[in-house]
């Protein structure tokens, strides 16, 4: 366990997201924190995915996803989309579908929906490079949940190595 590796690394400032995805009529939705604007021209979006998530085989498949950007507020649903797929995520939540297919949460902040660009390996995830082909700011005035506010909701202390 590594409680100093996990703290030092949200020291890099992130946002917190339901990122969705969708193949045929399956959907499913997962809460990410490693999401990043990697383009201007055009935009594009990466993020990194664990590929034993049962997300990854669905945005391989797809190859669509949406970013849901959650509410300061909105701890509850980071946790809710943290657990595996079998726990019915999106049962729990209004959303409907994007103009990709990708479920969208009907209350965020703002969202994105991406087409599958590119994927690169890095180390034990996989970043996905997504062309970002749509997007809304719904609630301009809400400030984004940040990682650091999080803990350690995701486990990510039992994952980081002791040293370097
Ligand atoms: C705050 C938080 C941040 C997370 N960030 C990521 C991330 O950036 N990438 C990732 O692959 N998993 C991340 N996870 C873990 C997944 O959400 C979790 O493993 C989930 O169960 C995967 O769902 P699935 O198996 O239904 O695809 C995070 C979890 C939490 C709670």
């Amino acid at each position: 366990m590594s409680l100093s590796m996990a703290d030092l690394f949200k020291r890099i400032t992130s946002g917190v997201y339901v990122v969705g995805v969708a193949a045929g009529p399956q959907r499913n939705a997962f809460t990410a924190a490693w999401v990043m604007p990697v383009s201007f021209r055009p935009l594009m979006l990466a993020l990194s995915i664990n590929p034993k998530h049962s997300s990854f085989a669905l945005l391989r498949e797809g190859g669509v996803f949406s970013i849901n950007v959650l509410r300061r507020d909105q701890l509850e649903l980071a946790g809710r989309f943290g657990a595996p797929a079998d726990t019915g995520k999106l049962s729990a939540v209004a959303w409907r579908t994007g103009k990709t297919g990708a479920p969208l949460l009907e209350d965020a902040l703002a969202r994105f929906e991406c087409e599958l660009a590119g994927e690169c390996p890095t180390g034990d995830h996989v970043l996905a490079l997504g062309r970002v082909v749509d997007g809304v700011l719904l609630q301009p005035d809400a400030e984004p949940l940040i990682y650091r506010e999080t803990g350690d909701l995701d486990g990510a202390s039992g994952l980081f190595p002791d040293g370097f």
